[in-house]
């Protein structure tokens, strides 16, 4: 039997869109029992809804990794514990997509490297600013090259917190890709490229003051608020009540602050009483960064 642990993910942080992300300790657990006959069972907070026969997606991301490398479909028990909320902008479509491929990795005998696993990874989700630090652990940016997805490691283990206010309703993904406009004036690109550079900056040197500034941008947040009611001055009243910086977790309708380490509450009430007063219900979490990526293990 083994276990594979795979961590939720902001990405964007802001102006990095498709391009940042950040892993955070919230994990969905895949426990793999070989030589048994077929069997998918759901377990964990958030296993209503989710299919348990063959359509499943992190099966069918399974299947499709044995089919790539010409492994025969081994007959497995499988048991998802999912904590990740779905559809949230925390990055449970790419958990089940790089815990999947894991899953599969190690049973096969780990002939992938993490590098081709994010390849892999990378073409089912479409975008990679998730499943590279849900892979890599840490702050990551994600650098399309024409080899495939280069992943970078800007911090492993950051010195903050991450505050994830995240409202009772769905957002998908593809409604919130849909609304931005195809095209960017040039003043927009320079000003995200300069707020990118900066918030590199930010979590190389650890200069978290940076990141207020660093944490602006003008290509999908300003955009998206005709979506997600209060967004705007949630993330304003997270500064206002000390955040480092503020930003839509991935395409939302999460929000995110990052916050200093002895940091408490006052940042994630101040954020739910602004988004009760726009008569959104959300939960907010504290959590820490995840420094170590999809980790694969055998279990007792
Ligand atoms: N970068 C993507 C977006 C994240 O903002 O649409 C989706 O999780």
């Amino acid at each position: 039997m083994f276990q594979v642990k795979v961590p939720a993910t902001t990405a964007n942080l802001g102006p990095g869109f498709d391009c940042l992300g950040m892993a955070l300790q919230l994990y969905n657990t895949i426990t793999v029992k070989t030589d048994r006959s077929f069997h998918i069972s759901l377990a964990g907070t958030y296993k209503e809804g989710l299919p348990e026969d063959e359509s499943n997606l992190v099966w069918r991301t399974m299947c499709h990794f044995w089919d790539f490398i010409h492994f025969p479909v081994p007959s497995v028990d499988l048991t998802f514990h999912n904590e990740i909320p779905p559809a949230r902008g925390l990055g449970s479509s790419s958990a089940a997509i790089v815990g999947g491929l894991a899953a599969a990795n190690f049973l096969a005998g780990s002939p992938c490297s993490s590098f081709e696993l994010l390849q892999l990874a990378n073409e089912i989700e479409g975008h990679p600013d998730n499943v590279t630090p849900a892979l890599y652990g840490g702050v990551t940016l994600s650098v399309p090259t024409e080899k495939g997805v280069l992943p970078r490691v800007l911090a492993q283990a950051p010195k903050l917190k991450a505050v994830v206010v995240i409202p009772d309703t769905h957002l998908n993904t593809k409604k919130a890709r849909g609304i931005l406009p195809p095209e960017v004036p040039r003043q927009d690109a320079v000003f995200n490229i300069s707020h990118v550079s900066l918030l590199t900056e930010a979590f190389i040197r650890e200069e978290y003051s940076l990141l207020k500034e660093g944490m602006c941008d003008k290509l999908h947040q300003t955009q998206r608020a005709a979506l997600i009611p209060g967004l705007l001055e949630t993330l304003e009243a997270a500064l206002q009540a000390g955040a480092y910086g503020s930003a839509l977790s991935g395409s939302g309708p999460t929000l995110l602050a990052l916050v200093p380490n002895t940091s408490n509450l006052e940042v994630s009430s101040s954020m739910l009483d602004m988004l009760r007063k726009h008569d959104i219900n959300a939960q907010a979490m504290l959590l820490d960064v995840d420094s170590k990526g999809t980790l694969a293990d055998v279990v007792d």
